[in-house]
């Protein structure tokens, strides 16, 4: 059962923000409700904001009323006892001296804490919080366990994610430091891992003789959701593929195994062996596109460069259809087609694995395929193709499905990756060298998409994308499903 069974400090730097209120709080109150936290715990937020306790409390509590809908009083209650506030700047020792020395007094003498600081701040402020945790002793003066979490992206590029990993391993021992991807958090994402693991039928499918062609997915209804001062300068390629798809991609191929604390390497050794097909055009790998004014179902939706705080002559791409392939020998010659997107049809995260034609008696009816169904309706679905009763050769899909809907202790990201971190349980969490290899495949392809001659197509909001990406994938005699 995942809990936190040792008490904690919990620092949060940037409390007042968006990801604290829209994830953290509420995933903190679950474990509450659960019974998942110890008795001994304070959750300190820290950020430039001036306010008193009380408001701060306040703050918490509403974007628990507002993520969670309906709430348990009592325990809601209860946390809030536990929430503390803290204003300061970040790059101030002396607030960080006050903010120590808070800490201290809240941590009961007789026993071990363990300090996770949280940086829920955007990642040009992660410096002077290194610095002043080592330089007010909130890292290592009190003796227990530490960690720091910071949220993906992990640097911005491959130059950017090399000096930030510099900094974070001069402040902080290697085994202290916690690179979260919420998608790691997944329930249905680490689920693609586990159906393999337990169904040794379907891992033995899984095969390039047998595979045509894999799409991985994430489709999006939402926009930038506010946050343009970090969307503007980032993109689905860095905010998307780098990340999240490319995680899917390796727990689709990884290695299964079964020894203990191996996980990480497995995934990092299966993220390697990940290419670009060798092709005469970048343009033949890559396309982006860009949301442009359009409807999702009776809404009116503005263009992406009619957002606030966005340039009216944004090359931002909102958009990315992209292929690769691997060299692990049971998938190699399979071509990976990724594709995700804001402001498409519907919301939904998947992986499609569509086998090969079907033996010439079979040939007039469609491809067998499985697909893997992680957001929206969620499920795994095997479409085997069989012959209806009759003369006529006519075939029909029979559909085995689970609905994968998550039973039992179902935690959301945030609350399962919390604990774990606690423990210090890396698992789940990405390692360097994973963010260093996405980096390397995804810079050449960036800097392919930054040149002004590289086509940005647009699309209408609440279409499936551009039209120019249907062409692009019907070149290799594939659709998108
Ligand atoms: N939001 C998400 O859905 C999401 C998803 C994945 C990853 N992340 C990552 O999580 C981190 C936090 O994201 P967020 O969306 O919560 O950020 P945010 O709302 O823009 O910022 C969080 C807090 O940091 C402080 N802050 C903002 N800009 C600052 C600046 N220029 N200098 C100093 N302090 C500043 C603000 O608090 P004060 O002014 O009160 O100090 C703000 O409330 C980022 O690293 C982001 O990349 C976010």
């Amino acid at each position: 059962m995942i809990s936190a069974t040792t008490p904690f400090s919990f620092i949060l730097f940037g409390a007042s923000g968006h990801l604290a209120q829209l994830k953290i709080y509420p995933a903190l109150y679950v474990l509450a409700l659960k019974k998942r936290l110890p008795a001994h715990y304070a959750v300190i937020g820290f950020a430039r904001t001036q306010m008193p306790e009380e408001e701060f409390r306040s703050l918490v509590e509403k974007s628990i009323r507002t993520q969670m809908g309906e709430v348990n009083e009592k325990v809601l209650a209860g946390f809030l006892e536990h929430v503390y506030y803290h204003g300061g700047q970040y790059d101030a020792k002396k607030d960080f001296d006050a903010l120590a020395k808070k800490i201290g007094s809240m941590e009961d003498k007789g026993k071990q804490w363990t300090r996770v600081a949280y940086l829920s701040v955007p990642p040009a402020v992660f410096t002077p919080i290194f610095k002043n945790l080592s330089a007010s002793g909130i890292h290592a003066d009190h003796g227990g366990p530490f960690r720091c979490i910071i949220e993906k992206p992990v640097g911005h590029d491959l130059t950017s994610f090399e000096a930030l990993r510099k900094e974070l391993l001069a402040a902080f021992k290697e085994e202290e430091i916690y690179l979260l991807d919420h998608y790691l958090g997944k329930e249905a994402v680490r689920n693609t891992y586990y159906l393999r693991f337990a169904n040794p039928v379907l891992e033995r499918l899984l095969k390039n003789t047998l595979i045509h062609h894999v799409e991985i997915a994430a489709l999006e209804l939402g926009g930038i959701e506010g946050r343009a001062g970090y969307f503007e300068h980032t993109g689905t390629l860095r905010d998307m593929v780098q990340s999240h798809l490319l995680l899917m991609c390796t727990l689709l191929t990884m290695r299964i195994h079964e020894e203990a604390g191996a996980f990480p390497t497995h995934r990092k050794t299966a993220l390697e062996q990940f290419y670009l097909p060798p092709a005469k055009d970048v343009n033949d790998l890559i396309l982006q596109g860009q949301y442009a004014v359009g409807m999702i179902g009776k809404e009116k939706i503005d263009a992406y460069r009619s957002e606030p705080d966005i340039a009216k002559d944004s090359r931002t791409n909102t958009f990315i259809a992209m292929k690769l392939r691997t060299r692990i020998s049971r998938w190699d010659g399979v071509p990976f087609y990724i594709r995700t997107g804001k402001r498409l049809t519907k919301k939904e995260t998947r992986i499609s694995i569509q086998f090969q034609e079907p033996h010439p008696v079979g040939k007039e009816s469609g491809p067998n395929r499985l697909d893997i169904i992680l957001q929206g309706e969620a499920g795994m679905r095997l479409h085997l193709q069989t012959k209806l009763g009759g003369n006529e050769l006519m075939f029909r899909p029979l559909v085995m499905e689970d609905p994968l809907v998550c039973f039992g202790d179902c935690l959301p990201e945030h609350a399962l990756l919390l604990p774990e971190a606690i423990h210090g349980d890396h698992q789940w969490f990405l390692t360097f060298d994973e963010v260093r290899l996405a980096w390397q495949l995804m810079d050449p392809l960036q800097s392919h998409l930054d040149r002004p001659e590289t086509p940005l197509h647009l699309y209408p909001a609440g279409s499936n994308g551009p039209a120019e990406a249907d062409g692009w994938i019907k070149r290799d005699g594939v659709e998108w499903f």
